[in-house]
């Protein structure tokens, strides 16, 4: 597969008679692909049943002619003014039961039926008119579902649509959902599924159960959202269909919905996430300031490679200062090139910069594009051009299966939020803190979706904090020739939020350990760890008859092994953390490294890459890496 670029158009925010230049620069600068469309309701039906295709016909032809190919949007995430007016009740509700108004977007609520047949008849519009048009080589559906806290909706449509999901999932038993639930505590008792409300509003804390299949019912309402999208397209288009998902956005689960789609892509905003979703110390959000997480990016990288089982992409990369973190700061000269091979070098097909040309108006106006306002070039559309020149002389990717993987659990993720049991605990940062430490260790790493059972070629495999594991699950692992590390809070849970009794969690097949008592700990009080390292947040007290591989420095066992499978009851800080990978690294037999700070590391089938997301040279193994530098050597 070539290595391809692109850039993100809004021809509706400019006059016609500057399109055909806009085209020709994108030409000249190398780009292959131009996302259209996505948020263009009000210009393709100004009136309900009122369409004018003339403005979009135009911009089709105009970029197809110059050799661009387009990724045509549905423009189902911005409904214009007159649908609210139609459908009143079709916005999302907050937790509070407040309606969230027009006036910017994402405003519907996926179980909204009226909305849902209005995505429908728009959707089988568009992919009516242009699903054979030669210059549409894919599609993109919506824009970021999930994005702006718009999954979970406490709606009139949404608790009639849970209650049906809930009889079907119980088959229409309703004891049954009050036997999973422990409904019994407290009197919470149904008599009907009519009877059962939304998990918003108690007076205190609603059941877990409850909750817990709250969100997953809302995930389900986002995929049958976007696969009713994308059966309609398909009538007309044999053009592959992506969806764009936001980073940590994690309350809906992108592999089930991922399966109806050909790509995978996500919106890469390395700066913007430092500030408002890495959760990196302050130290770290001054140092990484201009440059991003060195991780955070990578994750999501390999995360939606395996969403899009192989074939993923950047479908909007952040080309200067964004506008809605809390702190916008320029990238250092170097990052945006940098950025786009690291997306390279973890297997996209194509990287696209949002967006082509700044917006002088509305809430994107202090959003940097490729060129600014006035035209002129802003200094992503120069580092842009370097990468195309670059890729031109570069092979095309050989992908490779990783030695180490982790397993990314959406459902796991909403288990820790519905119940962290110690403030600022969630699934996703404990996942980014194992991935970080393999990455300190300059390892490659693959993820894995939970439904995962043939674990064959990798060396070590993670499942940290995995909270409901299905038995055939734990038999694969455990007869994998893997090393294989566990916990905390992996296999804590049922598949309906209570704890197993006997044996108590986490039940392995081959590892003598149980979980006898678990605490959190607050920020200041780390339980130090004898020879380095510290548990933090998150505490187990294990029984077992395994081998102890780390305790604490008053003897309590951390970490016990059996065999090939490590169970570890603590939340690990950075030191705890690279101790136990390096220990694990040297069972699975596996080449380890010691990263200088800032440094990362990946290989492909054919090539071996390096970082530096510092902003000063870094002396490597492979020679000195300037700021901002990326090597690239064929192996
Ligand atoms: C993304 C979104 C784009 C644009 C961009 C700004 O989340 O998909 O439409 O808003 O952020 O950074």
């Amino acid at each position: 597969m070539k290595r391809t670029l692109g850039t993100c158009y809004y021809p509706e925010h400019w006059p016609q008679d500057i399109w055909q230049d806009d085209t020709s620069r994108m030409a000249d600068a190398g780009l292959t692909w131009v996302r259209i469309g996505e948020f263009a309701w009000s210009k393709i039906e100004p009136n309900p049943g009122e369409f004018d295709w003339s403005w979009l016909d135009k911009a089709i032809e105009t970029l197809g002619a110059k050799g661009l190919k387009l990724v045509l949007g549905t423009p189902t995430a911005t409904p214009p003014r007159w649908m609210v007016a139609r459908h009143p009740d079709m916005f999302a509700c907050d937790a509070e039961g407040r309606a969230r108004g027009f006036g910017s977007r994402r405003h519907y609520c996926f179980s909204h039926k009226g909305y849902f047949a209005e995505s429908q008849r728009i959707t089988r519009k568009i992919a009516e008119r242009y699903g054979a048009n030669p210059h549409v080589a894919a599609w993109q559906t919506d824009n970021e579902y999930g994005c702006h806290d718009t999954t979970i909706s406490y709606s009139d449509s949404a608790r009639v649509a849970f209650r049906d999901w809930l009889r079907v999932q119980f088959g229409d038993d309703i004891q049954a959902l009050n036997l999973a639930w422990g409904n019994v505590f407290w009197s919470m008792e149904y008599r009907d599924f009519a009877e059962v409300d939304l998990p918003n509003l108690t007076v205190t804390e609603a059941n877990p159960a409850h909750v817990l299949a709250f969100k997953r019912f809302s995930s389900d309402q986002v995929v049958a959202f976007n696969r009713a999208q994308v059966e309609i397209i398909k009538e007309y288009s044999d053009a592959p269909i992506a969806h764009n998902y936001m980073g940590r956005v994690t309350d809906f689960d992108h592999f089930k919905l991922g399966e109806d789609l050909e790509i995978s892509s996500w919106d890469s905003y390395p700066l913007g996430f430092l500030e408002d979703r890495v959760g990196a110390t302050p130290e770290d959000q001054r140092a990484y300031a201009r440059q991003g997480d060195p991780d955070f990016q990578a994750l999501h990288h390999d995360l939606y490679r395996a969403v899009g089982r192989g074939r993923w992409w950047v479908m909007e990369q952040q080309p200067g200062p964004v506008n809605w973190a809390p702190y916008n700061p320029a990238p250092l000269p170097g990052m945006v090139r940098l950025w786009s091979w690291e997306a390279f070098a973890h297997g996209a097909e194509a990287v696209c910069y949002f967006r082509w040309r700044q917006a002088p108006f509305a809430q994107e106006q202090m959003h940097a594009g490729m060129l600014r306002s006035d035209s002129a070039e802003a200094p992503a559309i120069v580092e842009a051009r370097q990468v195309a020149e670059e890729l031109v002389q570069a092979p095309e990717v050989q992908p490779a299966q990783a030695p180490v993987a982790i397993l990314f659990d959406y459902d796991a993720d909403w288990a820790w939020s519905t119940q962290p049991h110690g403030a600022g605990l969630s699934y996703f940062s404990l996942i980014l803190d194992h991935y970080k430490a393999l990455r300190r260790a300059g390892l490659t790493i693959d993820i894995l979706p939970p439904t995962t059972r043939d674990f064959s070629g990798y060396s070590l495999v993670l499942a940290p904090g995995m909270m409901h594991m299905p038995q055939d699950l734990k038999s694969a692992l455990a007869e994998s020739d893997a090393q294989v590390l566990y916990g905390p809070r992996s296999g804590a849970r049922d598949g309906h939020f209570s704890i197993p009794t006997s044996p108590l969690p986490p039940a392995l097949t081959g590892l003598d350990v149980q979980v006898a008592r678990v605490e959190s700990l607050r920020p200041d009080m780390p339980v130090t760890l004898e020879g380095g390292g510290a548990v933090v947040g998150y505490l187990e007290v294990l029984e077992g008859q395994a081998e102890v591989v780390l305790q604490t420095e008053a003897g309590l066992p951390v970490a016990l092994r059996a065999g090939r499978q490590t169970y570890c009851g603590g939340w690990l800080d950075g030191p705890g953390l690279d101790r136990l990978i390096a220990d694990l690294g040297k069972a699975a037999g596996l080449v380890m490294r010691k990263m200088p700070e800032g440094v990362r590391t990946r290989r492909t089938a054919t090539e071996e890459f390096w970082f530096n997301h510092r902003a000063e040279p870094v002396e490597t193994e492979v020679g000195v890496l300037p700021a901002a530098g990326v090597l690239r050597r064929t192996l």
